[in-house]
Protein backbone atom coordinates (compact mmCIF):
# COMPACT_ATOMS: atom_id res chain seq x y z
CA UNK A 1 0.00 0.00 0.00
CA UNK A 2 1.29 3.57 -0.69
CA UNK A 3 1.24 5.94 1.90
CA UNK A 4 -2.03 7.95 1.88
CA UNK A 5 -1.89 10.58 -0.13
CA UNK A 6 -5.27 12.31 -0.68
CA UNK A 7 -6.79 15.06 1.27
CA UNK A 8 -10.19 15.23 1.99
CA UNK A 9 -12.56 18.68 2.22
CA UNK A 10 -15.41 18.55 3.43
CA UNK A 11 -17.70 21.80 2.80
CA UNK A 12 -19.84 22.61 6.06
CA UNK A 13 -19.95 26.02 6.82
CA UNK A 14 -23.22 27.05 5.23
CA UNK A 15 -26.42 28.43 6.80
CA UNK A 16 -29.00 25.94 5.21
CA UNK A 17 -30.94 29.10 4.38
CA UNK A 18 -33.52 26.82 1.92
CA UNK A 19 -34.39 24.31 4.44
CA UNK A 20 -36.38 27.24 6.38
CA UNK A 21 -35.00 25.08 9.81
CA UNK A 22 -33.07 27.40 12.28
CA UNK A 23 -30.43 24.52 12.68
CA UNK A 24 -27.71 24.14 10.06
CA UNK A 25 -28.80 21.51 7.99
CA UNK A 26 -25.09 19.68 8.27
CA UNK A 27 -25.91 19.09 11.56
CA UNK A 28 -29.09 17.42 11.70
CA UNK A 29 -29.38 14.03 11.84
CA UNK A 30 -30.01 11.55 8.88
CA UNK A 31 -30.36 7.82 8.40
CA UNK A 32 -28.95 7.19 12.16
CA UNK A 33 -26.37 10.02 12.72
CA UNK A 34 -25.63 13.99 12.02
CA UNK A 35 -25.56 14.59 8.27
CA UNK A 36 -21.53 15.59 8.27
CA UNK A 37 -20.29 12.28 10.22
CA UNK A 38 -21.79 10.42 7.37
CA UNK A 39 -19.42 11.77 5.01
CA UNK A 40 -16.32 12.27 7.73
CA UNK A 41 -16.47 8.64 8.98
CA UNK A 42 -17.29 7.34 5.12
CA UNK A 43 -13.66 9.12 3.83
CA UNK A 44 -11.58 8.43 7.24
CA UNK A 45 -12.46 4.31 6.01
CA UNK A 46 -10.37 5.03 3.08
CA UNK A 47 -7.02 3.53 3.57
CA UNK A 48 -5.67 6.41 1.07
CA UNK A 49 -6.82 9.15 3.18
CA UNK A 50 -4.55 10.99 4.94
CA UNK A 51 -6.48 14.23 6.22
CA UNK A 52 -10.40 15.02 6.42
CA UNK A 53 -10.97 18.96 6.79
CA UNK A 54 -13.84 19.67 7.89
CA UNK A 55 -14.87 23.69 6.97
CA UNK A 56 -17.54 24.44 9.87
CA UNK A 57 -18.80 27.89 10.49
CA UNK A 58 -16.90 30.44 12.94
CA UNK A 59 -18.78 29.32 15.75
CA UNK A 60 -18.31 25.75 15.86
CA UNK A 61 -14.96 25.85 15.18
CA UNK A 62 -14.50 26.91 18.73
CA UNK A 63 -17.19 24.86 20.16
CA UNK A 64 -17.47 21.81 17.80
CA UNK A 65 -20.81 19.28 17.92
CA UNK A 66 -19.12 16.61 20.48
CA UNK A 67 -20.24 13.75 18.00
CA UNK A 68 -17.54 15.55 15.75
CA UNK A 69 -15.22 13.02 17.18
CA UNK A 70 -16.40 10.00 16.75
CA UNK A 71 -13.85 9.64 14.01
CA UNK A 72 -9.94 9.23 13.80
CA UNK A 73 -9.10 12.17 15.29
CA UNK A 74 -5.35 11.74 14.05
CA UNK A 75 -6.98 12.44 10.53
CA UNK A 76 -9.43 15.35 11.37
CA UNK A 77 -8.59 18.82 11.39
CA UNK A 78 -11.31 21.71 11.32
CA UNK A 79 -11.39 24.89 9.19
CA UNK A 80 -13.02 28.50 9.41
CA UNK A 81 -15.57 28.66 6.74
CA UNK A 82 -16.05 31.81 4.76
CA UNK A 83 -19.24 33.68 3.64
CA UNK A 84 -19.15 31.65 0.25
CA UNK A 85 -19.04 27.61 -0.55
CA UNK A 86 -15.81 29.15 -2.93
CA UNK A 87 -13.97 30.55 0.07
CA UNK A 88 -15.06 27.86 2.63
CA UNK A 89 -13.19 25.71 0.32
CA UNK A 90 -10.43 27.55 -0.39
CA UNK A 91 -9.85 27.91 3.49
CA UNK A 92 -9.98 24.10 3.79
CA UNK A 93 -7.35 24.00 0.93
CA UNK A 94 -4.93 25.94 3.01
CA UNK A 95 -5.41 23.18 5.69
CA UNK A 96 -4.91 20.32 3.51
CA UNK A 97 -0.86 18.93 4.65
CA UNK A 98 1.53 19.19 2.21
CA UNK A 99 2.11 15.51 1.65
CA UNK A 100 -1.77 15.23 0.07
CA UNK A 101 -1.34 15.40 -4.18
CA UNK A 102 -4.88 14.71 -5.01
CA UNK A 103 -7.51 16.69 -3.18
CA UNK A 104 -11.42 15.19 -3.34
CA UNK A 105 -13.98 17.85 -2.32
CA UNK A 106 -16.98 17.42 -0.88
CA UNK A 107 -20.57 19.20 0.13
CA UNK A 108 -21.68 18.12 3.76
CA UNK A 109 -24.97 18.53 2.35
CA UNK A 110 -24.23 15.01 0.39
CA UNK A 111 -24.58 12.19 2.78
CA UNK A 112 -24.69 9.03 1.09
CA UNK A 113 -22.56 9.90 -1.30
CA UNK A 114 -21.18 5.75 -2.26
CA UNK A 115 -17.45 4.40 -2.24
CA UNK A 116 -17.74 3.86 -6.20
CA UNK A 117 -17.95 7.56 -6.38
CA UNK A 118 -14.77 8.25 -4.27
CA UNK A 119 -12.86 5.50 -5.99
CA UNK A 120 -13.87 7.01 -9.72
CA UNK A 121 -13.03 10.30 -8.76
CA UNK A 122 -9.61 9.65 -6.90
CA UNK A 123 -8.69 7.32 -9.63
CA UNK A 124 -9.15 10.03 -11.93
CA UNK A 125 -7.73 12.50 -10.52
CA UNK A 126 -4.40 9.74 -10.00
CA UNK A 127 -4.11 10.12 -14.12
CA UNK A 128 -4.00 14.12 -14.11
CA UNK A 129 -7.31 14.49 -14.60
CA UNK A 130 -10.07 16.42 -12.27
CA UNK A 131 -13.17 14.34 -12.26
CA UNK A 132 -16.51 15.01 -11.32
CA UNK A 133 -19.57 12.54 -11.14
CA UNK A 134 -22.73 13.46 -13.27
CA UNK A 135 -26.29 11.98 -13.82
CA UNK A 136 -28.03 12.90 -17.08
CA UNK A 137 -31.00 15.01 -16.58
CA UNK A 138 -34.37 13.40 -17.07
CA UNK A 139 -36.89 15.90 -16.97
CA UNK A 140 -37.66 18.13 -20.06
CA UNK A 141 -35.73 21.42 -19.08
CA UNK A 142 -37.59 25.45 -19.34
CA UNK A 143 -35.95 28.68 -19.35
CA UNK A 144 -38.30 31.06 -17.32
CA UNK A 145 -38.40 34.91 -17.37
CA UNK A 146 -39.12 36.43 -13.79
CA UNK A 147 -43.25 36.40 -14.06
CA UNK A 148 -42.80 32.12 -14.82
CA UNK A 149 -43.25 32.36 -18.65
CA UNK A 150 -41.80 29.95 -20.36
CA UNK A 151 -39.36 31.23 -23.09
CA UNK A 152 -37.43 28.35 -24.22
CA UNK A 153 -36.77 24.62 -23.85
CA UNK A 154 -33.41 23.92 -23.40
CA UNK A 155 -31.70 21.01 -25.66
CA UNK A 156 -30.79 18.45 -22.93
CA UNK A 157 -28.59 16.98 -25.04
CA UNK A 158 -24.96 16.95 -23.70
CA UNK A 159 -26.69 18.23 -20.55
CA UNK A 160 -25.81 16.36 -16.65
CA UNK A 161 -26.27 17.16 -13.08
CA UNK A 162 -23.11 17.47 -11.01
CA UNK A 163 -22.67 16.15 -7.95
CA UNK A 164 -19.46 15.94 -5.19
CA UNK A 165 -17.22 14.72 -4.10
CA UNK A 166 -14.83 16.12 -6.94
CA UNK A 167 -11.20 14.89 -7.16
CA UNK A 168 -8.15 17.11 -8.43
CA UNK A 169 -4.62 17.10 -8.90
CA UNK A 170 -3.88 19.61 -5.86
CA UNK A 171 -1.47 21.77 -8.36
CA UNK A 172 -4.54 22.43 -10.23
CA UNK A 173 -6.98 23.00 -7.52
CA UNK A 174 -4.54 25.27 -6.07
CA UNK A 175 -3.94 27.00 -9.06
CA UNK A 176 -8.35 27.30 -9.85
CA UNK A 177 -8.79 28.58 -6.43
CA UNK A 178 -6.25 31.50 -6.58
CA UNK A 179 -7.43 32.61 -9.69
CA UNK A 180 -11.07 32.76 -7.94
CA UNK A 181 -9.86 34.86 -5.26
CA UNK A 182 -7.85 37.16 -7.90
CA UNK A 183 -10.93 37.64 -10.06
CA UNK A 184 -13.56 37.64 -6.73
CA UNK A 185 -15.87 34.65 -8.01
CA UNK A 186 -18.27 31.84 -6.65
CA UNK A 187 -18.83 29.10 -8.02
CA UNK A 188 -21.72 26.05 -6.86
CA UNK A 189 -19.06 23.52 -7.47
CA UNK A 190 -14.83 23.64 -7.96
CA UNK A 191 -14.83 21.94 -11.18
CA UNK A 192 -16.56 25.39 -12.71
CA UNK A 193 -13.47 27.05 -11.14
CA UNK A 194 -10.75 24.74 -13.16
CA UNK A 195 -12.91 24.84 -16.57
CA UNK A 196 -12.96 28.62 -16.43
CA UNK A 197 -9.19 28.40 -16.88
CA UNK A 198 -9.22 25.76 -19.96
CA UNK A 199 -8.39 23.11 -17.67
CA UNK A 200 -10.48 19.69 -18.46
CA UNK A 201 -12.36 18.20 -16.00
CA UNK A 202 -14.14 14.48 -16.89
CA UNK A 203 -17.22 12.95 -15.77
CA UNK A 204 -17.63 9.88 -13.96
CA UNK A 205 -20.77 7.89 -13.12
CA UNK A 206 -22.94 9.98 -9.90
CA UNK A 207 -25.36 8.10 -7.86
CA UNK A 208 -29.14 9.15 -7.19
CA UNK A 209 -28.25 8.72 -3.41
CA UNK A 210 -25.82 11.85 -3.66
CA UNK A 211 -28.46 13.89 -3.92
CA UNK A 212 -27.93 17.10 -2.36
CA UNK A 213 -30.18 17.52 0.88
CA UNK A 214 -31.41 21.15 -0.10
CA UNK A 215 -35.23 21.63 1.34
CA UNK A 216 -36.90 19.90 4.19
CA UNK A 217 -38.75 17.55 1.88
CA UNK A 218 -35.02 16.34 0.38
CA UNK A 219 -34.20 15.06 4.54
CA UNK A 220 -37.02 12.63 3.53
CA UNK A 221 -36.26 11.41 0.13
CA UNK A 222 -32.39 11.30 1.48
CA UNK A 223 -33.88 8.70 4.25
CA UNK A 224 -35.18 6.61 1.79
CA UNK A 225 -32.62 6.66 -0.77
CA UNK A 226 -30.18 5.49 2.37
CA UNK A 227 -32.00 2.06 2.45
CA UNK A 228 -30.98 0.99 -0.72
CA UNK A 229 -28.08 -1.45 -0.77
CA UNK A 230 -24.59 -0.95 -2.13
N1 LIG B 1 -21.10 25.68 2.29
C1 LIG B 1 -19.94 26.10 2.94
N2 LIG B 1 -19.73 27.45 3.13
C2 LIG B 1 -20.61 28.35 2.68
C3 LIG B 1 -21.78 27.94 2.01
C4 LIG B 1 -22.00 26.57 1.81
O1 LIG B 1 -19.14 25.28 3.35
N3 LIG B 1 -20.38 29.65 2.91
C5 LIG B 1 -21.35 24.24 2.14
C6 LIG B 1 -22.67 23.80 2.77
O2 LIG B 1 -22.50 23.55 4.17
C7 LIG B 1 -23.01 22.56 1.97
C8 LIG B 1 -22.33 22.80 0.61
O3 LIG B 1 -21.46 23.91 0.78
O4 LIG B 1 -22.50 21.36 2.54
C9 LIG B 1 -23.34 23.02 -0.51
O5 LIG B 1 -24.04 24.23 -0.26
P1 LIG B 1 -25.61 24.36 -0.10
O6 LIG B 1 -26.29 23.08 -0.34
O7 LIG B 1 -26.01 25.59 -0.84
O8 LIG B 1 -25.76 24.61 1.48
P2 LIG B 1 -26.10 25.95 2.25
O9 LIG B 1 -25.37 27.08 1.62
O10 LIG B 1 -25.83 25.67 3.69
O11 LIG B 1 -27.66 26.07 2.05
P3 LIG B 1 -28.47 27.32 1.48
O12 LIG B 1 -27.84 27.70 0.16
O13 LIG B 1 -29.87 26.82 1.37
O14 LIG B 1 -28.34 28.42 2.51
MG1 LIG C 1 -25.77 27.66 -0.41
Amino acid sequence: MNKPDVGVIIAAAGSGSRTGSAERKQFRWIAGKPMLLHSLQRFQKRADVAMVVCVLPREQVSDPPPWIFQCDTDRLLLSIGGKERTESVANGLEDIPPECEIVVVHDAARPLFTDAMADAVIAAAREGKCAVPVLPVADTVKRLDSAKGITETVNRDGLWRAQTPQAFPRSILERAHTAARTDRLNASDDAALCERLGISCVGVPGDERAMKITTESDFALAEALSVLPG
